[in-house]
């Protein structure tokens, strides 16, 4: 029997607890061993757990009892899970955990640790809930060289969407479901403001190149200024709004990388992943497209994640599992404002003739985009190919000259 540890007892860790003790004889069969939750830390009560005897507040019962071999880490945020995590590798016990923060943040240390105390540290869990991806990213593509990742990686700002897409529901109205549902995070401004998605292909990225890919390093925006109207201008372009992850490898051996809104085309394959669903296309050198698809929050898709990694933990308590990547740096990573990208713009203007006149001055390959139901002084265009910095530009350019502009948003080659 291994005994393991549970850090952890929200909406994740409940799930793992549930998922161990629900299909015991299962799991036992796969891991070939009976696996036995000895603690679960939380610094809250739960008195009427089936479990309640195995809860402590106190992490060194978990970091000083040798019989524990494997801990999940399940609390989310980095303080204080990089402490307790980097004192149980030290400890030589195999860590497994969902949390992507930690994992974007503190990665190739703890990885290191890992590989030096000759225990695992897995995360399956933390990119894509439920999905298979990092296991089949290291093993099964394990012979490509990755061209590159793009997905939707947050279900919370997905749900959102779509429910303005097709439901028009208001943006709070929509994520207060999402929090209702357990598909946001503690602190939903993660989820919105795009930071989740950033961890996330932070970590696909780092898996793929081999270098550490730090958040900071990756430009960042959220979902928070998107409105109906540019949903119903995706819409009259002939696609949708999505937040997306994408990482591309450049022939000089950096990284372009950014989180964004982006409107997909209809004939993309992940324009239609709604709801809480994630969707992870890699594109591999020998394989072509790859499409990853399935639940990318919640409490049971995610746990079934965290426990797949405690079984292989078990299976490899003394022969360690090669995962990993190196330290990384900023100079690893494209500058975003070199990006060479199309837009679409929609602005306001007393003169809306004028007005779109004067954008085709500024940027290239304006053409003018309408809707059913645009407002009197409202008027809209896509762009040609330009560096983003150009954009920028062109956009203070027109903001010059008296005229509003309301939102950019890329317009993806997916
Ligand atoms: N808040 C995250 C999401 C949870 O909505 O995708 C899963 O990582």
């Amino acid at each position: 029997m291994v005994q393991v540890a549970v850090m952890g007892h929200g909406v994740v860790g409940s799930g793992v607890v549930e998922v161990l003790t629900s299909h015991a004889e299962s799991i036992a069969k796969r891991a070939k061993e009976e696996i036995n939750i000895k603690y679960i830390l939380d610094i809250r009560e739960f008195p009427d757990s089936p479990l309640a005897d195995r809860f402590t507040k106190n992490f060194e019962d978990i970091l000083n009892d040798e019989e524990v071999k494997v801990v999940a880490e399940v609390m989310g945020g980095v303080n204080p899970a990089y402490d307790f995590v980097k004192r149980c590798l030290q400890a030589g016990k195999s860590v497994v955990t969902s949390n992507k923060e930690l994992v974007a943040k503190k990665g190739a240390e703890l990885l290191a640790i890992a590989q030096e105390k000759n225990a695992n540290f897995l995360f399956e869990a933390s990119v894509g809930g439920g999905i298979p991806i990092i296991r089949p990213m290291s093993q099964c593509l394990a012979a490509n060289d990755v061209i590159e990742i793009a997905g939707i990686l947050n279900g919370t700002t997905n749900f959102i969407l779509t429910k303005m897409i097709r439901e028009q529901m208001p943006f709070a109205d929509a994520l207060k479901m999402a929090q209702e549902l357990g598909y946001a995070e503690r602190n939903p401004k993660a989820d919105i403001e795009g930071d989740d998605a950033c961890r996330k292909i932070c970590i696909l990225a780092s898996l793929a190149y081999g270098k550490h890919i730090y958040p900071d390093y990756v430009n960042t925006k959220g979902i928070t200024e998107i409105t109906l109207d540019d949903v119903l201008y995706a819409d009259a372009w002939g696609g949708v709004v999505k937040l997306i992850g994408q990482v591309k490898k450049l022939a000089d051996g950096k990284v372009d990388i950014t989180v964004e809104p982006m409107f997909i085309e209809r004939s993309s394959q992940l324009a239609g992943i709604d709801d809480v669903f994630n969707g992870i296309l890699v594109r591999g050198d020998a394989t072509g497209d790859v499409v990853f698809y399935g639940k990318g929050a919640g409490k049971l898709p995610t746990a079934s994640a965290v426990v797949a990694d405690i079984i292989d933990c078990v299976k490899h308590l003394s022969a360690r599992k090669y995962l990993g990547w190196a330290d990384g740096s900023e100079s690893d990573v494209e500058p975003y404002a070199n990006t060479i990208m199309s837009v679409y713009v929609r602005a306001e203007s007393n003169n809306t003739k004028l007005a779109f006149e004067k954008a085709t001055e500024l940027f290239i390959g304006v053409k003018p985009l309408t809707r059913n139901g645009a407002k009197e002084n409202e008027f809209a265009f896509t762009t040609g190919d330009m560096k983003e910095s150009d954009i920028e530009k062109a956009i203070k350019a027109l903001e010059d000259n008296g005229i509003k502009v309301l939102s950019k948003i890329r317009i993806s080659d997916l």
